[in-house]
C-alpha cells in the first residue's frame, strides 16, 4: 500500500469536517439509466457520499478507498443511513479490484489508466460503467487536480476496452470543471 498517499488523503479527509455527503451531480443526471439492484462498487469513492446515494436506492454497493478516515465515516453515515455499505481499504495502483460481476462500476475523480483493462473482466453483461475526470483544460481555470491526475484533452475514448459508449461527453460543467465524463457498457453476448 502507498503509504504516502494514504497519509496524504487522511489529512486531507481530516480537515474537512463536516463535509457534504451530497453526491456526484453527474451521477444523479443518470438516475434513470442506473440499475436498482444488483452489486454496485465504488473505484476510490472517497467518504461515500455516491455510495450511500447508489445504496438507498437498492444496490448492494462495494466502496473502495485507500483512506481509512474516508471509509469509516461511509461506515458512520452508512449506520446513521441505516443502509448497508461494504468498505474495503485498497490501494487502486497495487492491489486487483474484488471481483464482480457488478452491475454497476463508478469511478469518478480518480485516475489510474490500468484500470480500463480490469473494467470489463468485472462488469456483468449489460452492466454500467461511470466514469468521470478533469482534463488538462481544467487548468486554465482550476489548479487543481495537478496535471499528473489530468486526463490529456480526448483522451478518454481511447482508453476504453471491451466497452460499448453509451454517452461521452467532454468540456466545462455547471461546476466550472473542464471535464471528460463517459457512460459504458459491457455489451450482452448473444444467446449467452
Ligand atoms: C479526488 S478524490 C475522489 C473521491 C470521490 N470518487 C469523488 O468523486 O468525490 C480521490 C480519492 O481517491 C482515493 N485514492 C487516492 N489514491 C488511491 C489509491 N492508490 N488507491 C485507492 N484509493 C486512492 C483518495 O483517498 C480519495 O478518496
Amino acid at each position: 500500500m502507498s503509504e504516502d498517499d494514504r497519509q496524504r488523503w487522511n489529512g486531507r479527509y481530516c480537515e474537512q469536517t463536516g463535509a457534504s455527503l451530497e453526491p456526484s451531480r453527474f451521477l444523479q443526471s443518470l438516475a434513470d439509466r442506473l440499475p436498482g439492484t444488483g452489486r454496485a462498487l465504488d473505484v476510490a469513492g472517497g467518504p461515500g457520499h455516491d455510495a450511500l446515494w447508489l445504496a438507498r436506492r437498492g444496490l448492494e454497493v462495494t466502496l473502495l478507498d485507500i483512506s481509512d478516515v474516508a471509509l469509516e465515516r461511509a461506515a458512520v453515515a452508512a449506520r446513521e443511513a441505516g443502509v448497508p455499505l461494504r468498505g474495503e481499504r485498497v490501494d487502486l495502483e497495487a492491489e486487483p479490484l474484488p471481483p464482480g460481476p457488478y452491475s454497476l462500476v463508478l469511478c469518478l475523480n480518480f485516475l489510474s489508466r490500468p484500470l480500463f483493462d480490469v473494467f470489463p473482466k468485472v462488469l456483468a453483461p449489460g452492466g454500467l460503467l461511470v466514469f468521470a475526470q478533469p482534463t488538462r483544460s481544467n487548468l486554465l481555470r482550476n489548479p487543481h487536480p495537478s496535471a499528473r491526475f489530468l486526463l490529456e484533452d480526448g483522451e478518454l475514448p481511447g482508453l476504453l476496452r471491451g466497452l460499448e459508449v453509451v454517452s461521452y461527453t467532454e468540456g466545462w460543467t455547471g461546476e466550472g470543471r473542464h471535464e471528460a465524463r463517459l457512460v459504458a457498457t459491457l455489451r450482452p453476448v448473444p444467446g449467452a
